[in-house]
């Protein structure tokens, strides 16, 4: 889905595909120079991180491996509601695993503070976070987020990945949304 569906539900283009693919690849340079030698765990967030992972881990020059869970946070509004819930685990144990959460955006970071509680009483080597998107002024918790794409206003956004009650994931840009003139139904 490209960024011609911008100008009605959309608002505007924030981030388009070439500038996107550009900061992927720097981050993947990054992570492969600071885990050389390393074996690297990437633990993706359903649903919303599934482009930026599957697009970080074929950018990076090294072999990684991947694993995913899901956890609920917003539900169908645009607000976090802080009640986080496992609704799908990891397959791969953590224990003594040089792990990177990558996740699509910070928004709260509620969600991200409550995942690294979890993920650190498993053990790993370490744990560090790879995160597409940060709005900075909406963050509630002080958090060490080393690997950050793009910090972007305090807007909803949508489009690679990211969602509006379930529609926009696969827009190739990330745009932003007016939840007033968007519907829920595509
Ligand atoms: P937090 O707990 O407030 O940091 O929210 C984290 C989660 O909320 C993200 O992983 C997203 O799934 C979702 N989220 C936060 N902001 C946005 C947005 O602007 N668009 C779409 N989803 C968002």
């Amino acid at each position: 889905m490209g960024p011609e569906h911008v100008g009605t539900e959309l608002a505007e283009v924030l981030i388009d595909e070439p500038t996107l693919t550009g900061r992927i690849q720097q981050l993947a340079n990054s992570l492969a120079a600071d885990y050389e030698g390393e074996r690297v765990l990437f633990v993706g967030v359903l649903k919303g991180a599934v482009m930026f992972m599957a697009d970080l881990a074929r950018a990076m020059p090294c072999s990684v491996e991947m694993d995913f869970m899901s956890v609920s946070s917003y539900g169908y509004g645009t607000q976090s509601s802080g009640v986080v819930r496992i609704m799908k685990d990891l397959d791969i144990p953590l224990e003594g695993r040089h792990v990177v959460l990558v996740e699509d955006i910070i928004d709260s970071g509620l969600t991200l503070s409550w995942l690294l509680r979890t993920l650190s009483a498993r053990h790993p080597a370490s744990l560090e976070v790879c995160a597409l998107l940060r709005k900075r002024e909406a963050l509630q918790v002080e958090l060490d987020i080393k690997y950050v794409g793009f910090d972007i206003p305090n807007a909803f956004v949508v489009g690679y990945g990211l969602d509006y009650a379930e529609r926009f994931r696969n827009l190739s840009v990330i745009a932003t949304l007016d939840p007033a003139n968007a519907t829920t139904a595509g």
